[in-house]
C-alpha cells in the first residue's frame, strides 16, 4: 500500500523477509524505518550522500537486530545488568516489532511516532512506556521517551546508537572531544583524550561528554551532531579483526562508519511518574 500526502511526501510500506518498512520520500529527503527494532536505517538529505551506514550483510529477517543506521538500546545500555541477567546486550527495543502511531507532515518536514509492542509480562516487569519519534527534514531528529509508569525508581541506561556513514581514516576527527574523560571499554581504564581524536585503530570508548553539539569533521564531510538528555557519548568502531568476527559486519565495513552514540550511561533512576527524553539531531554541515 502506497499512501500519498499532501505537500508530495509518499509513505510506502515495502514486506521484507518477516516484516515492514516504512519508506518516506519527501522533497527535502528520502528515509528508511524498520518496523523490527524501530531503527532508522537509511536517511538521506536531498542532494546529499546518506547520514548512516547499514552493513551490507545486515540481517533484515528479525532474527538478530539490524546492524546499521540507528538502533535503541534500552532500557539498559551494553551487557544486562546483573537483576536482568542473561537478557540481551543493549536490552530489548532493537529486538522488538513497532508501530506506526502517527505520521504528521508538511512541506517543511514530516513526523513520525513509533511506540514498541512489548510482551505483556516484559511490560508488566519493567513498568515503563517507551516512544520514538522522529522528525525529518534536511535533518534527522530521533528522540527516544521513556516514562516510569511503575511505583518503583528504574536504573535506566540507553544509547541512540548511530552508524555514520563516514571513512574511518585518520583524517576523520571529533575536535570537541580533546581533553575529554572516557571511559576505554578496550583495556577497562579511565583515560583522557590528550591528543587530538585520531581513528586508525579499534575504538569503543564512553566519553563522559555531556555538551549539546558535536561535529565528526574529515576533508570530505562534516557532520553536525545535536545531543539532549545524553550524559555520554559512546565512539565505536570494531576495526578489521572486529569486522571480520561479525557475521553481519561486511569484512571491510569498519572503512567506511564511525558510530558516535548518544547516550545515557552513567547512572540515572527514573523515578514513577517521571519522563526522561534522550535526542539526537544529525545533519550534514556545509
Ligand atoms: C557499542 C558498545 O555501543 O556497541 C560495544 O560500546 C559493542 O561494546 C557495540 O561491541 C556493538 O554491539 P552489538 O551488540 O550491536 O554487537
Amino acid at each position: 500500500m502506497n499512501k500519498q500526502f499532501t505537500n508530495s511526501a509518499y509513505l510506502s510500506y515495502k514486506s521484507n523477509e518477516n516484516q515492514t518498512l516504512f519508506v518516506l520520500k519527501h522533497p527535502l529527503f528520502s528515509a528508511t524505518i524498520s518496523e523490527f527494532g524501530g531503527q532508522l536505517l537509511n536517511f538521506e538529505p536531498i542532494d546529499s550522500q546518506p547520514l548512516v551506514w547499514l552493513s551490507n550483510s545486515a540481517k533484515l529477517d528479525c532474527s538478530k537486530p539490524i546492524r546499521g543506521g540507528a538502533p535503541i538500546c534500552w532500557p539498559w545500555f551494553g551487557p544486562a545488568p546483573t537483576h536482568f541477567e542473561g537478557e540481551p546486550q543493549h536490552g530489548y527495543a532493537r529486538n522488538l516489532s513497532w508501530q506506526l502511531e502517527s505520521l504528521t507532515e508538511s512541506e517543511e518536514q514530516v513526523n513520525l511516532v513509533l511506540t514498541p509492542k512489548l510482551p505483556e509480562p516484559l511490560n508488566e516487569k519493567l513498568q515503563l512506556a517507551l516512544k520514538l519519534e522522529y522528525t525529518f527534514n534536511k535533518a534527522a531528529e530521533i528522540t527516544l521517551s521513556t516514562t516510569n509508569v511503575g511505583n518503583h525508581a528504574f536504573e535506566l541506561s540507553a544509547a541512540i546508537h548511530t552508524y555514520l556513514n563516514i571513512p574511518s581514516s585518520p583524517d576523520t576527527e571529533i575536535p570537541d572531544l580533546l581533553n575529554c574523560v572516557y571511559m576505554d571499554k578496550l583495556t577497562n581504564s579511565i583515560e583522557q583524550q590528550s591528543e587530538p581524536f585520531q581513528l586508525n585503530q579499534a575504538m569503543d570508548r564512553i566519553y563522559h561528554y555531556q555538551d549539546a553539539n558535536l561535529e565528526v569533521v574529515n576533508k570530505n564531510t562534516k557532520v553536525q551532531i545535536t545531543n539532549d538528555g545524553h550524559d555520554s557519548i559512546v565512539v565505536w568502531n570494531p576495526w578489521k579483526q572486529g569486522s571480520e568476527a561479525m557475521v553481519d559486519f561486511d569484512d571491510n565495513g569498519y572503512l567506511s562508519m564511525l558510530c558516535v552514540e548518544s547516550a545515557l550511561t552513567r547512572g540515572y533512576s527514573l523515578m514513577p511518574g517521571n519522563t526522561h527524553k534522550l535526542k539526537q539531531k544529525l545533519c550534514f554541515k556545509r
